[in-house]
Parts: structure tokens; C-alpha cells; sequence
């Protein structure tokens, strides 16, 4: 079975206590770290800025991996252009011309993902597939930690795998965020999730340790 990386929604710690959250994260031994950006124009909700991903670099080796859920995707890929990310996923919904910005984000030294809502038909990412590193399936509606996964997510992740594979990109990994919980995990796997963003739902959920529930989430897999 593929190996699956485990990559924890930051959004979800602790604001005012960041930094200790931080450490406490990269004990855990995962992959990278998730950094939702949120604009309160393309979802409703603005929990981080991009200050957040200035001042984690320089004070982590783990890989950064942002999630930009805003209306003006280019302004925010070249804000964060000197700030040396690992990846950079963008909403097919909100970027007008998909092609170059994915390109742009490869060209700033960034790992370039596609990120599709729930209800976005996977047609939208197809002519884009030789631009990109990742897909990004949402399972929620993007905005808020704590949701519940729509009905048709692992229908949608199966599909996805099946047009990435079938156009000849069976190398392209598939990286779903929004309720992946424990009981979520199995199917989401399965259905070819090999990159799992970890929220209230797993890691930081509270009727456990963060350790506790990574070993959870792991046995899961
Ligand atoms: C938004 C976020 C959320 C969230 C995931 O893109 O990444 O989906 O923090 O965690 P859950 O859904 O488990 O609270
Ligand atoms: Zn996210």
C-alpha cells in the first residue's frame, strides 16, 4: 500500500500559543505542516495572514505546505514568493487563468497543487494536469475546521485517481483536507488519498493526546 503522509492543519492549534504548538507538532514525526489562507471573500472566514508562513520558515525544517482559499490568487502567490514554501495549492474556482498561476507557483521554486471544492466537476483540473505536482480534494466546504464530510467526497477522490491515472498521471498525488477523521480515513485511503490533512477531526482532536491521535490516525491508514 502507498505510503501516506499526514500533514496538520495549523489552523486548528492554538493562536497565542503557536509556537509552543509548533514543537509539539514536529515531535509527533509528520510530514508537513498545512497553512490554510483564507481571505473572508472566497470563503467566510480569515483565521491566518500570510505573516503566520513568513515567521514559521526560518523557525521549522518541516516542509510548508499552503492552502490559499482566496479571491486573488496571484496577489497572494507573489507575497509569497520570498517566503521559500514548499507547495502552493490554489481553488480552481477562484483563479481565472489556472494555467499561469499554477505555472508562476513551479516558477517561484513552490510545489504547484489544484485545489476543487466539493461540488466543482473534476473536468476543471484536466487541461491543467501537466502543470501541477498535486490535487487537492476537498471533502468539506472549504472555511471552517469541524465540518462534516459531503456525501459524494469519496465517490469524488475515486474519480479523481481514475482521471489522473487514465490521462496518463498516475505519479500526481492526491491530498484530501475536511473531516478526514478516523472513521473518514479508511475509505478516503482507499479511494486513493495519500496525503491527509489532519484537523479536529484526527490530531487535534480533544478527547485524546495529539500523539495518541496520530498513532490512532496511523492505525487507520
Ligand atoms: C480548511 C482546513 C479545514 C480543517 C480540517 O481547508 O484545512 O478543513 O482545518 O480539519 P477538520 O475538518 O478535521 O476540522
Ligand atoms: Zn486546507
Amino acid at each position: 500500500k502507498p505510503q501516506v503522509l499526514i500533514s496538520p492543519s495549523m489552523m486548528c492549534v492554538d493562536p497565542l500559543n503557536f509556537e509552543s504548538a509548533l514543537r509539539r507538532v514536529e515531535a509527533l514525526g509528520v510530514d508537513m505542516l498545512h497553512i490554510d489562507i483564507m481571505d473572508g471573500h472566497f470563503v467566510p472566514n480569515a483565521p491566518m495572514g500570510l505573516g503566520i508562513v513568513e515567521a514559521l520558515r526560518p523557525k521549522t525544517d518541516l516542509p510548508i505546505d499552503v492552502h490559499l482559499m482566496v479571491e486573488d490568487n496571484d496577489f497572494f502567490v507573489e507575497l509569497l514568493a520570498p517566503m521559500r514554501v514548499d507547495q502552493i495549492s490554489v481553488h480552481v474556482e477562484s483563479c481565472i487563468h489556472l494555467d499561469r498561476t499554477l505555472a508562476r507557483i513551479r516558477e517561484i521554486g513552490a510545489q504547484a497543487g489544484v485545489a476543487i471544492n466539493p461540488a466543482t466537476p473534476l473536468s476543471a483540473i484536466q487541461y491543467v494536469l501537466e502543470r501541477i505536482d498535486y490535487v487537492l480534494v476537498m471533502t468539506v466546504n472549504p472555511g471552517y475546521a469541524g465540518q462534516k464530510m459531503t456525501p459524494a467526497s469519496i465517490r469524488k477522490i475515486a474519480d479523481c485517481r481514475k482521471l489522473l491515472d487514465d490521462q496518463g498521471y498516475s505519479q500526481i498525488p492526491i491530498q484530501v483536507d475536511g473531516n478526514v477523521s478516523f472513521e473518514n480515513i479508511p475509505a478516503m485511503v482507499r479511494a486513493g488519498g495519500v496525503n491527509l490533512v489532519a484537523g479536529t477531526s484526527s490530531i487535534f482532536h480533544r478527547d485524546a493526546s495529539w500523539s495518541e491521535n496520530v498513532i490512532t490516525m496511523k492505525h487507520a491508514i
